[in-house]
């Protein structure tokens, strides 16, 4: 009996170590473990065993079988762990693709793209310069000094006494103009800030300055420039109209207003019920800027102007609050 218990654990545990599945880990519990399997039969033998042996192989019997029961359990757990790991490396080939999400321009960046395409196409080099900015190259070179009444117009945003966050993209024509010789026709794209918000108001907004400087520049010039621009940007010809202004860096100024897309004209909250919309400030360059920067302005004469993007933008898509480019709401930035 016990060479018997001995020889049939030995023949549990090899068979154990073939087995390599579920479906054979089932014919092994049945054959050994199972109510009619080997184990229970020599178990059930032991009544015909002398008495005085019985206790002894018995508990030898056990033993046995709590062996091959705890290596059976342990074999069971390593195939249902080799089974989930070959699950997840298993490819499903039927699944539809991962989806990338591709980002495209934001509507103002095409706006400015394009605004620049114009000018380019008009000979116009394009330069960029810094977002924090002096106070000399945003004011003093522009004619506008320390205390002058026209620096309350900007709502500037300080850094420091002498930094600040560029209020507008004219300092740009000082930077260039210091540097370079005439003949120069220049664009500036770039953020500008001002602490200024509501529906055609932002605090950070963007603006393209251009700038020609040459002899004998007229104001015919500069106008026949902004309307051949508006014709190619608004693809047609739209009402614009030049309105006497003042900028301390151009003499004589005007703003340009364009007739608003929003109600054709007729007056609404967006153009403040006036019909018009003004996208941009412009004049001949003023002879004290041109001092500044080494030029002789009785040689010399030149136009400057500086237009608001998200403006031209507004007009072009029909928008009628400027701060929807800045919401983030992809419902609004797909329509582009
Ligand atoms: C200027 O910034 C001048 N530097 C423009 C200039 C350049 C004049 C060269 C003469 C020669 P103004 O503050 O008007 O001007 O701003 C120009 C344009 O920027 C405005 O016509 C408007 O279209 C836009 N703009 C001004 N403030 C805001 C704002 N907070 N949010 C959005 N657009 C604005």
């Amino acid at each position: 009996m016990e060479n018997r218990l001995q020889s049939l654990k030995n023949e549990a545990l090899e068979a154990l170590s073939a087995v390599s599945g579920q479906q054979s880990l089932e014919e092994f519990r049945v054959k050994f473990l199972g109510r009619k399997g080997l184990l229970s039969s020599v178990m059930k033998e032991l009544s015909q065993a002398p008495k005085e042996d019985r206790p002894r192989l018995g508990q030898l019997a056990n033993t046995v079988k709590k062996e091959v029961e705890a290596l059976f359990l342990e074999k069971k757990e390593d195939i249902a762990a080799g089974e989930q790991a070959h699950a997840a490396e298993a490819v499903d080939l039927s699944l539809p693709g991962r989806f990338l999400p591709c980002g495209k321009l934001h509507p103002v960046t095409q706006v400015m793209e394009e605004i620049c395409a114009v000018f380019e196409g008009m000979g116009f080099a394009v330069a960029e310069g810094p977002d924090v900015e002096t106070d000399y190259y945003n004011f003093e070179a522009l004619n506008i000094p320390k205390h002058h009444p026209a620096r309350d117009m900007h709502d500037t945003f300080y850094v420091s006494d002498s930094l600040l966050l560029r209020t507008h993209t004219s300092p740009m024509q000082a930077r260039i103009m210091e540097n370079q010789e005439p003949p120069l026709r220049y664009i500036a794209p770039g953020k500008v800030y001002r602490c200024d918000s509501d529906i055609t108001h932002t605090p950070m907004f963007h603006q393209v300055e251009g700038f020609l400087v040459d002899r004998s520049v007229s104001f015919a010039d500069l106008k026949g420039v902004l309307t051949t621009f508006t014709r190619r940007i608004f693809k047609g010809d739209l009402p614009l109209r030049f309105r006497p202004s003042f900028f301390p860096f151009t003499e004589p100024s005007a703003e340009v207003d364009i007739a608003c897309v929003i109600c054709q004209g007729a007056g609404c909250r967006v153009c403040k019920r006036t019909g018009w919309l003004e996208i941009l400030g412009a004049g001949l360059i003023d002879p004290e800027v041109m001092k500044m920067v080494g030029y002789d302005p009785d040689e010399f004469s030149g136009f400057a102007f500086g237009l608001g993007v998200e403006r031209i933008a507004m007009l072009k898509y029909g928008i009628d609050d400027i701060r929807l480019y800045y919401e983030n709401d992809l419902r609004f930035l797909h329509q582009f």
